[in-house]
């Protein structure tokens, strides 16, 4: 499935993910470094903070208490904010289109 990513600098990226893995290594395998993922996956740092196109919002897991907590202490957080490492990819998710959120 795909997965389209918006850098932050504009750039657009069309990645080829695999199934089984989340968004964020999705992201971080395909060589874009602004993704830190400092934890690792573990729902602890919100370096892995992306917008998610509001389409494909009700294909995503719910947000958990850990998730919202951390998103709170993120500067860009709206709507669309997820952290990717929450997100497993598949293919009901294919063509979805991701921004990833500015640092803090
Ligand atoms: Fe740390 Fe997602 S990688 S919260």
């Amino acid at each position: 499935p795909k997965l389209i990513v918006e850098t932050r600098n504009g750039e657009e990226r069309e990645l080829e993910g695999q199934s089984g893995f989340s968004v964020m290594e999705v992201i971080r395998d395909a060589g874009i470094d602004e993704i830190l993922a400092l934890c690792g996956g573990c729902c602890s740092c919100a370096t892995c903070h992306i917008h998610v196109d509001p389409a494909f919002a009700d294909k995503l897991p719910p947000i958990s208490e850990d998730e919202n907590d951390l998103l709170d202490s993120a500067s860009e957080r709206d709507a669309t904010s997820r952290l990717s490492c929450q997100l497993p990819f598949g293919p009901e998710l294919d063509g979805m289109k991701v921004r990833i959120a500015a640092e803090d």
